[in-house]
């Protein structure tokens, strides 16, 4: 197969939902119809169990095995398919967000009966400013739920789409008969039996069909006819470039435990969902058929072993084809790497890899070289965009309790940050750090990696920060000399140096926006 014919058949993807809407299951039964698995269970049981999630040593345990799922790829009808984890309990989210840089388009789980929820608002408001194509699935058909009508709504408004059905239930819960596929104008019944594997099912070309009638009853049909009109009167028809563009999202019904809904949602995923996209540098527009590589890291996981600091840096082959044993460009050390195992992952497993091409994911074992963000290439000096860090949600004074390691305490700081796992702020008044994390876990993640791996003691103190604001502004405006005399207290650097104005409530923020007209503060350190 030729290089533009490896790279059309790849399709680059992560699920997103809030946690327990079905990501889990969903991302199971697309393993099964790829026949990369063949029983359910097998993602499920890598899972992070609900009950661990006060227990951090659970999470560590955890987080090896994560690294297998991380990646899972598998073919499905000669397409080759990568479906990137995007953690989806609340502790991970920094996380989610990067891997959002490497997807090429996402799907995102909705619970028929608890509709739009926090966590999936966040990462869809992410997809939504980097036009990222989506395709929502309603799961939990065989559940009582909100109405179908209702619910297109609910995901209109709370997610800013604008959405149109490309299938809609018949019935729901108790009375939840099957599903009109308005895409391939069929219709599936549900037999309610709960399929772990891929089973038969009965299925109508028409709605007119007798044997539909004696099986779902005139009534079901009388209401679907009537929901299908309104369907045509109220959403626009499929429009393959708008959905591409990030300006109409499909939606299809399901149930995910069920097996119900998902083939046909992977069919068209896989007629319709992008192959890998040109990608922004800060140079130029990268494209995927360029000859030669360039990537970068979108997700570091550290290795279990504590005595091992080996780390797996996760890169996305952006263009050209990483090949191994040969040299590339580390673009921020201006340093040439050769890697002699890159890994590639399949299913559930990682194998060395000779060749991979733009879509794929390779893992580089990394002894500290990688941070998030960094480009690779064949010599071409780039700087990939696009990921930028989000206000932490929580926010803490990092102590250093044995005087004696403090470079210990500081080194592990630094590579713990490069490894996505928290942000560090240090204030301008006094140097002091501090931690800001978007799951009140990490703490403790923090303070016991940082003792076991580097065999440094920390502790920390409360801070009053509501949110982290990256602040814009000319050097030289009097407004910004003003806000900088003023609000010293609050001001800090992130890594990376730039400026952060640390608002210890969303009154004061709105206070200083409304004061100082000519700075302008950003939610993202990309702006
Ligand atoms: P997540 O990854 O988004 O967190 O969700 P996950 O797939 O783990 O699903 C959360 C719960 O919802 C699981 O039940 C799962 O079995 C159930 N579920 C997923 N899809 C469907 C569906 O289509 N219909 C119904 N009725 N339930 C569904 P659990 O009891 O929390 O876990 P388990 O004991 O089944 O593992």
């Amino acid at each position: 197969m030729g290089f533009i014919e490896e790279i059309k058949r790849r399709r680059t993807f992560g699920i997103i939902s809030h946690p327990d809407a079905g990501k889990t299951t969903l991302t199971e039964k697309l393993l099964l119809f790829g026949g990369a698995i063949q029983e359910a269970g097998a993602v499920k049981s890598n899972k992070i169990k609900k009950t661990a999630t006060s227990d951090f040593m659970e999470i560590e345990r955890q987080r090896g095995i994560s690294v297998a799922t991380s990646v899972l790829a598998f073919l499905y009808k000669d397409k080759k398919i990568n479906i990137l984890d995007t953690p989806g309990h609340k502790d991970f989210s920094e996380d989610t967000y990067r891997t959002l840089t490497a997807v090429d388009s996402v799907i995102v789980v909705i619970d028929v009966a608890k509709g739009v929820e926090e966590q999936t608002e966040k990462l869809v408001e992410v997809c939504r400013m980097r036009n990222i194509p989506i395709i929502v699935f309603i799961n939990k058909l065989d559940r009582e739920g909100k109405d179908a009508f209702d619910l297109l709504d609910e995901v209109e408004q709370k997610l800013h789409l604008s959405v149109t059905p490309m299938s809609f239930p018949i019935g729901m819960g108790y009375d939840f008969k099957g599903i009109y596929n308005l895409w391939k104008q069929n219709i599936q019944l549900f037999t309610g039996e709960n399929k772990q594997t891929i089973g038969n099912k009965k299925e109508f070309n028409s709605l007119d069909s007798p044997e539909l009638e004696k099986a779902i009853g005139a009534k079901s049909i009388t209401k679907l006819r009537e929901e299908l009109e309104l369907v045509k009167g109220v959403y626009p028809v499929f429009d393959r470039n708008s959905y591409l563009a990030g300006n109409q999202q499909p939606v299809f019904f399901g149930s995910a435990l069920n097996n119900f809904g998902v083939q046909e949602l992977l069919d068209c995923f896989v007629e319709i969902a992008p192959s890998p996209l040109p990608k922004a540098s800060e140079e130029r527009l990268v494209n995927p058929s360029e000859k030669p590589f360039s990537g970068f890291v979108f997700k570091i996981h550290a290795n279990m072993d504590p005595n091992h600091r080996d780390r797996l840096a996760f890169v996305k082959v952006v263009s050209g084809t990483f090949e191994r044993n040969t040299p590339y460009l580390h673009v921020r050390h201006n340093k040439k790497l050769k890697f002699s195992s890159p890994n590639a992952f399949f299913a559930e497993r990682k194998e060395i890899v000779d060749v991979s091409y733009p879509g794929d994911i390779v893992g580089l074992h990394d002894t500290g070289n990688f941070k998030i963000g960094d480009t690779l290439t064949s010599g071409e000096f780039l700087h990939y965009k696009g990921i930028p860090s989000f206000s932490p949600e929580h926010f803490r004074y990092i102590n250093n309790d044995d005087p004696m390691k403090s470079k210990q305490l500081f080194k592990g700081i630094d590579q713990l940050m490069d490894e996505g796992v928290a942000q560090l702020f240090t204030l301008h008044l006094n140097g002091r750090k501090i931690i800001g994390t978007v799951g009140a876990l990490q703490f403790e993640v923090i303070q016991y990696r940082l003792l076991h791996e580097y065999s440094a003691k920390c502790s920390y103190e409360n801070v009053n920060i509501y949110k982290a604001c990256w602040v814009e502004a000319n050097p030289n405006s009097s407004d910004f000399k003003e806000f900088k005399r003023i609000k010293q207290k609050f001001l800090a650097e992130d890594k990376s140096g730039q400026l952060v104005f640390l608002a210890d409530s969303a009154f004061s923020l709105q206070m200083t926006k409304d004061t100082y007209k000519e700075v302008k503060f950003h939610s993202t350190s990309e702006f």
